[in-house]
């Protein structure tokens, strides 16, 4: 590292335990937070990996009461779901807990109680919608009412999902509660505030003078709301899911949810290390990183720090590497629209290839910008990098080595201009992927490290050992010290990133875990160390298996697009004189043709129990002629004659037209004589 620090802190963003984690919270947060640490960790560096899922907060309460269990049962399924998808992709924390955990309760409410016997909180007193029923506030989430923008009836006291405008309880017409449907009273309340505008002068030249190396993305961010101006944010709410207020008489009030998640981040290294965790948090030659989502930069960039300045013995993050958003297929990833890619489901899919999601994921990772994640790029990726690049050189070099060195390293000799000149080029390698890590471009990162398997396939394009072995055996043995010594250097440059893939190379090449340092040297196996068995690293994935998860997602919207579907008002009434002009009849179908330079029309031919009648229709989209053939369907009988194409229509069939604008023809359930009424 560059700088003076004794260790390194990092922390990753607690997820909410109200759901499992998807592609998107791994791309934003725990894929590159884990290349770091695991960098750091190569590098031999003192360093904590703090995670741990968010239990409190009002959406796990709504969920609860929604599913009729408690929200402890809700954080208890999903706690462990996400633990799980971690270990299995490899995250690799150093405590993985929670905030429903007394050692959190107790570290946060002591974190509040120092504050406020420090007079850093402002308490105000203010009205708040109560419902008297269920006895309680209502969060905003809690209350529905009529949207002043658009009308919608069912928008929320917070936002109005409708026309997506932010709303507060207040604005809404009609308040109702959720809870009991009672129409909310205003009641006073008591409310203690971080006045985060008292904190305003030190953030600006914190972040903005000392912090400019900070992504453009999350100083443009701080940068928007600091020139806004800060405004004291309350830290208390009226709930009773939460860590109590620790404060006489504020019975019914927890801490508010974000000010005590990050306050998770100090509780998990204190269950971690009871005894020096102070050192970890307070001492100044400790790197503290944040890695988070966009949506949390306000959090972890102003409030967290005013929180811990406000304390006064903490240290402040050195950086705060916010990702932006991940989407999926081109539309923004939704847990409540099932719109994800679901790290469990994954792994059910495609057992045994994280390595591969995480590759996707890095290369595709939305750093600077929201990205999309696509099942082609997916597949492109897989076959045309992993399988094609790396897999290939190294099964290549690992082949060799059986079949023309007995499957031993073999002895190098004397070394080539060309030789000297990959050495050389690979040997540039580590600064590039080091300088790239410490400033977190991981993508950069990654694809350095594949450029050092692009070294190593065209090495042996060029030098064609299998050539060479039959007039000069030292010489592919030669060539094949060298692509060794790069395989086993893959090991370590792709470590941070594919470690399960690493973990095989090891393996096959009979070594265990190298140093970061090492990375670039020439001498990383020695002549006559015997390998292992090898086998392929990655393997192809077919177009099938591509088209079932693209098919899987179209599942999911048609379903969405159902469930959203409302269906048209009905008309205005009408008199029963009115029904009673329409003759609708029903008709045996003769003959069904699609009718010339038409795309959506069908002649009909139709016996109506009097003569045979012609009748055009606009489903030629929907059915194939001859399906309708013999069929008994409804059509209205009086209706005037009109000429569509050239041909005399005599009446109109009936369908029920879909929400996505099928259509299907509406038919008599049992066989009826021709030209039968329908009433
Ligand atoms: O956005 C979220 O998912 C939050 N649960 C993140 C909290 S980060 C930290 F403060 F704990
Ligand atoms: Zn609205």
């Amino acid at each position: 590292m560059s700088d003076n620090y004794k260790r390194v802190l990092v922390t990753s963003a607690l997820p909410y335990a109200n759901g499992p984690v998807h592609i998107g919270h791994m791309a934003g947060v725990y894929i590159p937070a884990d290349i770091y640490v695991r960098y750091l960790r190569l590098k031999g560096k003192d360093v904590l990996f703090i995670g741990g899922s968010d239990e409190h907060g009002v959406p796990i309460t709504i969920r609860a009461r929604k599913e009729g269990v408690t929200p402890q049962d809700i954080v208890d399924k999903y706690h462990y779901i996400i633990k799980k998808s971690f270990e299995d992709f490899g995250i690799g924390f150093d405590v993985y807990s929670r905030t429903s955990s007394e050692t959190h309760r107790k570290t946060a409410s002591e974190f509040f109680r120092k504050l406020y016997e420090k007079g850093e909180f402002e308490e105000k007193t203010s009205e708040q919608y109560y419902d008297e029923e269920a006895k309680m506030f209502l969060a905003d989430r809690y209350i529905m009412g009529e949207c002043p923008h658009c009308g919608n009836p069912n928008a929320y006291g917070d936002q109005c999902e409708s026309c997506g405008t932010s709303l507060s309880p207040t604005d809404l017409k009609n308040p109702r509660s959720t809870i009991s449907g009672a129409t909310p009273v205003m009641k006073e309340t008591t409310h203690w505030y971080l006045p985060l505008n008292k904190h305003e002068g030190w953030l600006r030249k914190w972040i903005l003078e000392d912090h400019k190396e900070w992504k453009s993305n999350v100083y443009g961010q701080c940068k928007s709301w600091l020139d806004m101006g800060l405004q004291p944010r309350a830290v208390s709410r009226d709930l009773d899911w939460g860590v109590p207020v620790p404060v006489e008489g504020a019975e019914g009030k927890v801490l508010y949810v974000w000010f005590d998640a990050p306050i998770g981040y100090i509780s998990n290294t204190i269950e971690l290390r009871p005894h020096d965790w102070e050192t970890w948090w307070k001492d100044k030659s400790t790197k503290l990183v944040h890695f988070i989502g966009k949506d949390n930069i306000v959090f972890h960039c102003i409030v967290f720090p005013a929180m811990l300045k406000a304390d006064g013995s903490y240290i402040l993050p050195d950086n705060v590497p916010a990702n932006e958003f991940l989407n999926l297929e081109g539309d923004k990833i939704s847990t409540s629209r099932n719109w994800a890619v679901w790290l469990h489901e994954y792994l059910e899919d495609f057992p045994g290839k994280q390595d591969v999601l995480r590759y996707v994921l890095t290369a595709n990772a939305p750093e600077t910008k929201d990205n999309d994640f696509t099942w082609k790029d997916f597949q492109a990726r897989n076959n045309n990098e992993l399988v094609a690049i790396l897999g290939n050189f190294i099964n290549r070099a690992l082949v060799l080595t059986q079949k023309y060195a007995d499957n031993k390293v073999p002895a190098c000799g004397e070394l080539t201009d060309f030789d000297q000149q990959t050495l050389h080029e690979f040997s540039e390698v580590k600064s590039n992927i080091e300088q790239l890590l410490e400033t977190y471009r991981f993508r950069d990162a990654l694809r350095e490290a594949m450029n050092l398997a692009r070294i190593g396939n065209k090495y042996l394009a060029d030098t064609e050992p299998w050539k060479t072995a039959k007039t000069d055996m030292s010489r592919t043995h030669t060539i094949l010290n060298i692509s060794l010594q790069i395989t086993a250097n893959l090991a370590i440059a792709f470590e941070p990133f594919l470690p399960h893939s690493t973990d095989k190379i090891l393996h096959f090449i009979n070594a265990e875990k190298f140093a970061w340092e090492r990375l670039g040297s020439t001498n990383l196996l020695t002549a006559g160390h015997p390998l292992n068995e090898s086998e392929l690293l990655f393997e192809k994935i077919e177009d099938e298996v591509i088209e079932a998860q693209v098919q899987k997602l179209l599942d999911t919207k048609k379903a969405n697009e159902a469930s959203e579907y409302k269906a048209k008002p009905i008309r205005p009434n009408i008199e029963f004189s009115d029904f009673e002009k329409l003759d609708i009849r029903v008709g045996t179908v003769l003959e069904c043709v699609k009718v010339p330079k038409a795309d959506k029309l069908l002649k009909f031919t139709i016996a109506d129990g009097l003569e045979n009648r012609t009748i055009v229709s606009g489903i030629a989209q929907h059915y194939a002629p001859e399906e309708l053939v013999g069929k008994q369907v409804c059509f209205i009988a009086n209706l005037a004659p009109r000429k569509l194409k050239g041909i005399e229509s005599q009446g109109m069939i009936l369908s029920a037209e879909d929400f996505d604008g099928g259509l299907s023809v509406i038919t008599a359930s049992k066989g009826v004589k021709p030209g039968s009424e329908v009433r």
